[in-house]
């Protein structure tokens, strides 16, 4: 365009040529710029979007994740823990160690004379508290899990007790 405003002649065959030719690119002149600043303005606001977007996506996930982890330790119908789960998660604090004067897992002449109390004795006992022992069924885990653990335990400590099957009144599917 400036190049052909400085010479006359060429003029004659540039783009512009007729009235209307120049009317044309006076309004092409000014839509363009007017859609270069609406796209300017949606790439604007679709980046003020993703921003506050993408912590969005992160806080729900973190919702997402700790959803899961409540339903993993309140629904009644989530799969039982084993024994083992459990008692690394509640019963290893004291029964790892013997801590607090607690039967050490493993130690057949610590577990023995209490193994032969009978399973029901050594159950009651881990869920109502015993001694230094504080009740367990009120934790994370329900009393077929404690069971479980006591079992673990016992079973460690030269016992032949089966794991308990979650009752089937609870409505537990395993
Ligand atoms: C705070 C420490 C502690 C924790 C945690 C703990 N125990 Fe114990 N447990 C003890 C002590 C101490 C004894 C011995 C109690 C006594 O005979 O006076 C014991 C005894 C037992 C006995 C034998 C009970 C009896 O009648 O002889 C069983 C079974 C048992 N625990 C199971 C469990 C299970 C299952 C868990 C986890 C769900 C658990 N314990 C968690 C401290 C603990």
């Amino acid at each position: 365009m400036s190049d052909n405003s400085h010479d006359q002649h060429e003029a004659h065959t540039g783009p512009v040529k007729t009235p209307k030719q120049m009317l044309l690119l006076s309004i092409a002149s000014f839509v363009i710029p007017v859609f270069i600043i609406i796209g300017l303005v949606f790439y604007v606001t679709s980046a003020n979007k993703t921003a506050p977007g993408a912590s969005d996506a992160e806080r729900a996930v973190a919702e997402r994740i700790q959803k899961i982890g409540s339903v993993e330790i309140r629904d009644a119908n989530r799969p039982l823990k084993s024994g083992e789960e459990v008692y690394k998660a509640q019963c290893s604090a004291c029964h790892a160690t013997g801590a607090a004067g607690a039967p050490k897992i493993g130690d057949a002449s610590a577990w023995g004379p209490r193994i032969k109390q009978g399973l029901a004795t050594l159950v009651n006992s881990a869920l109502k508290g015993k001694g230094a022992m504080g009740a367990q069924g009120g934790g994370d885990f329900n009393d077929t899990e404690i069971a479980r653990a006591a079992v673990y335990m016992a079973n460690n400590g030269g016992a032949k007790f089966d794991e308990p099957k979650a009752p089937a009144a609870e409505g537990d599917k395993k």
